[in-house]
């Protein structure tokens, strides 16, 4: 099983992920967590030139960065763990390159659509967390670290992120569950096991 986490900056998707696979892990499965860009050597490599302030790519190198820090992470974290039988959790996948290099940068869209059918795992269900931009501000201030690139773009880019996020998710709900992230975040972790305990469900 190949769960993936999505939505903008300050929704809290590292720490829902993580509440995720502790509570997969209690109910007996193995579980891998892991994220994007990043989850492999070589993709770590990329996400620090990608998050970098000093680098200003364009798009569409932009897009095949994403993708080849993601094939790296698909062919040697991804596969592997599903091919061990383990749960995979990920904190952002392909959907991210979709909302934040298409919708909020305005690369080519059919591109990013083109490269990630050519991805060979696809999730069987996204949780896209859905956060008010007044809640995401505040968590982001809190954190009180340095913005990266993306963080570092102004409201309008992440409020077509969003919007990106919101598309993607009405166009495969099958696949994509939106969850309210504005709450705490036990609300919101509990939210998150309902609608894996729906899906399983309905898989089974
Ligand atoms: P994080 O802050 O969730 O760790 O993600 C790192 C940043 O990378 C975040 O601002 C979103 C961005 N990103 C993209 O722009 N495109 C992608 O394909 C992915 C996976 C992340």
């Amino acid at each position: 099983m190949f769960i993936t986490f999505e939505g903008g900056e300050g929704a809290g998707k590292s720490t829902q992920a993580r509440l995720l696979a502790e509570a997969m892990t209690a109910a007996g499965r193995t579980v891998l967590c892991t994220r994007e860009p990043g989850g492999a050597p070589g993709a770590e490599v990329l996400r620090g030139l990608l998050l970098s302030r000093e680098h200003d790519w364009s798009p569409p190198a932009e897009v095949y960065l994403h993708f080849a820090a993601r094939a790296e992470h698909v062919a040697r974290t991804i596969q592997p763990a599903l091919a061990r039988g383990e749960v995979v959790i990920s904190d952002r996948f392909a959907d991210s390159t979709m909302a934040y290099q298409g919708y909020g940068l305005g690369a080519d869209r059919a591109l990013i659509a083109a490269l990630s059918r050519l991805v060979p795992v696809r999730p069987d269900l996204t949780l896209v967390l859905d956060v008010s931009p007044a809640v995401a501000t505040g968590r982001m201030a809190a954190r009180r670290q340095a913005l990266d690139r993306y963080e570092a773009m102004g409201i309008g880019f992440h409020g077509r992120v969003a919007a990106g996020f919101a598309a993607i998710a009405a166009a495969e709900p099958d696949r994509c569950a939106v969850v309210s992230a504005d709450g705490g975040v036990d609300e919101v972790h509990r939210a998150v096991l309902a609608v894996v305990a729906r899906r399983r469900s309905v898989a089974a």
